[in-house]
């Protein structure tokens, strides 16, 4: 079978990590990277993999004949705009992660697939993506709600978006912000209490942050409690370090999570109790190989005639597997 031909569209740490996941496959290759920063990418990159511009796409697609583009742009400003205008000319995979948005960019997604005959899987890394999955198992298999924590280790997770907002605020310099599960919030559903948590009940916030040299720390101390959404509803603790200690402190992107699920069946009320646990030494490089699996998926997809968006929850597991049908039976059932 020849391999399946895949282009990287945007070359950030998702899209380093797609390409390093993709050498580890036997049935896909890379046949190049397209950047709005092309340069940047050469430079990194070097004659191993061919470059071109990102808009230029008649251009590339002409050239490399890929059978799916792995979007790996961000999700707030580059997915909603990259997206609709690839899927125009290959079929493509994404990691949007906007909860909130998440419908409108599936419709936006499925509306130019279909015009233009591609498949779009999209939202697939590990939240949204496998977590989703998960939770709607659980839900399908036991009837009750599953709940998300993030931060299970001693570190807690690494969470970019936090990072983002600190790093946005007057006189910081650099900053990081851990996530922490609340140990007694997991315990309360692993009880099958199903609380009405509100989000401040599930997880705290940890932040380490460098201040400009004299800056006011009581007023950043002050605009990071009392930032809405972010860190307002969380316990916080605030730690002002160097920038060589949170370089210390701070490598890599860590992070894990947790999927829990408890009710009961019969009626004598049996306890059940599902749980899906990962844990990241690279966020962006497990986001990556779940988007390679479904790389592979989409161009199954489009094999099979679909034509769309579809999510995770659309895939059959066989199809993101490189083994066949008969190595599944006969091991992985
Ligand atoms: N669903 C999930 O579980 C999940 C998990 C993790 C991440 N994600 C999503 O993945 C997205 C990408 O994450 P990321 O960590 O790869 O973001 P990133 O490193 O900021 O890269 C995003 C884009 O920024 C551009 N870029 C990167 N480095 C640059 C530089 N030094 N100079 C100029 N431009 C640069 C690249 O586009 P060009 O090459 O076009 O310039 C790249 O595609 C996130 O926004 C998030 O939504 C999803």
């Amino acid at each position: 079978m020849a391999k399946m031909r895949v282009v990287i569209a945007g070359y950030g740490n998702v899209g380093r990590g797609v390409r390093q996941a993709l050498a580890r496959t036997e049935d896909m290759e890379l046949v190049g990277i397209v950047s709005r920063s092309p340069e940047r990418v050469r430079r990194e990159v070097g004659d191993a993999v061919p470059v071109r511009a990102l808009a230029d796409s008649a251009a590339w697609v002409a050239e490399w004949q890929p059978d799916v583009a792995v979007l790996c742009g961000g999700s707030k400003q580059d997915l909603p705009v990259q997206g609709p205008e690839l899927v125009k000319v290959v079929n493509t995979v994404d990691s949007f992660d906007n909860h909130s948005r998440l419908p409108e960019h599936f419709h936006a997604m499925d509306q130019a697939a279909r015009e233009n005959g591609h498949a779009a899987v999209i939202s697939t890394g590990w939240d949204p993506g496998v977590f989703s999955m998960e939770r709607v198992l659980a839900n399908a298999f036991l009837g009750v709600r599953a709940y998300g924590f993030y931060g299970m280790t001693p570190k807690g997770g690494l969470s970019m978006g936090h990072s983002d907002a600190l790093r946005g605020i007057e006189g910081v310099l650099d900053a990081r912000q851990y996530t922490h599960a609340v140990p007694e919030a997991v315990e309360r559903v692993r009880r099958g209490e199903n609380p009405d948590f509100q989000p401040g009940d599930m997880h705290t916030r940890e932040c380490l942050i460098v201040a400009e040299p004299g800056a006011d720390l009581d007023r950043i101390r002050k605009e990071v409690v009392e930032m809405p959404g972010y860190f307002a509803p969380y316990r916080t603790t605030i730690e002002f370090v160097t920038q060589e200690e949170l370089n210390a402190r701070c490598a890599g992107f860590p992070h894990d999570g947790l999927v829990v699920a408890a009710g009961t069946t019969g009626d004598a009320g049996n306890s059940a109790n599902v749980e899906y646990h990962c844990r990241w030494g690279s966020n962006p490089e497990a986001t990556a190989n779940i988007l390679v699996a479904h790389a592979r998926a989409t161009v199954r997809l489009a094999r099979h005639g679909g034509k769309g968006a579809y999510t995770i929850l659309d895939i059959p597991p066989a199809y993101l597997s490189p083994l066949d049908r008969e190595e599944l039976l006969a091991h992985w059932m």
